[in-house]
């Protein structure tokens, strides 16, 4: 079966109305949508799925944000999924992150860098279980 990936549009993204901007990348690309939510996250979730930074400085501050209004999980199938999207994606500190990339192109700060993706294969499993039980 082809790789997933877990995608978020976190609340900076779908506050500036970017949404409709990552969808369209990953499709034109020629990732799949397998899952699709609007949803606001609880701090457990939150807490949950950022487990692995816990300790970081800005742990706090993260969840947060991340919490702090709505966002859109999605679930992207396609072949090597994780790295097709963190491409498109670009570096996580957007000032760093190539033009042309989502990160690159409409943010500028570290943390409300408008989008997640899954950092590896084990990690993808491990939060699509979280965002979407039914599919694991
Ligand atoms: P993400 O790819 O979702 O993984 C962890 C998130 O933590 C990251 O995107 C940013 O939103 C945030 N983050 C990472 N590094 C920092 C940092 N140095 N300061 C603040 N937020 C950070």
């Amino acid at each position: 079966t082809p790789a997933r990936t877990l995608v978020l549009v976190k609340p900076d993204g779908v506050a500036r109305g970017l949404v409709g901007e990552v969808i369209s990348r990953l499709e034109a690309k020629g990732l799949r949508l397998v899952a699709v939510e609007l949803r606001t996250l609880s701090r457990e979730t939150a807490e949950e799925h950022y487990a692995e930074h816990r300790e970081k400085p800005f742990f706090g501050s993260l969840v947060e944000f991340i919490t702090g209004g709505p966002l859109v999980a999605l679930v992207a199938e396609g072949p090597r999924a994780v790295e097709a999207f963190r491409a498109l994606a670009g570096a996580t500190d957007p000032v760093k992150a190539a033009p042309g990339t989502i990160r690159g192109d409409f943010a500028l700060e570290v943390q409300n860098n408008i989008v997640h993706g899954s950092d590896s294969d084990e990690s993808a499993a491990r939060e699509i279980a979280l965002f979407f039980p039914h599919l694991g």
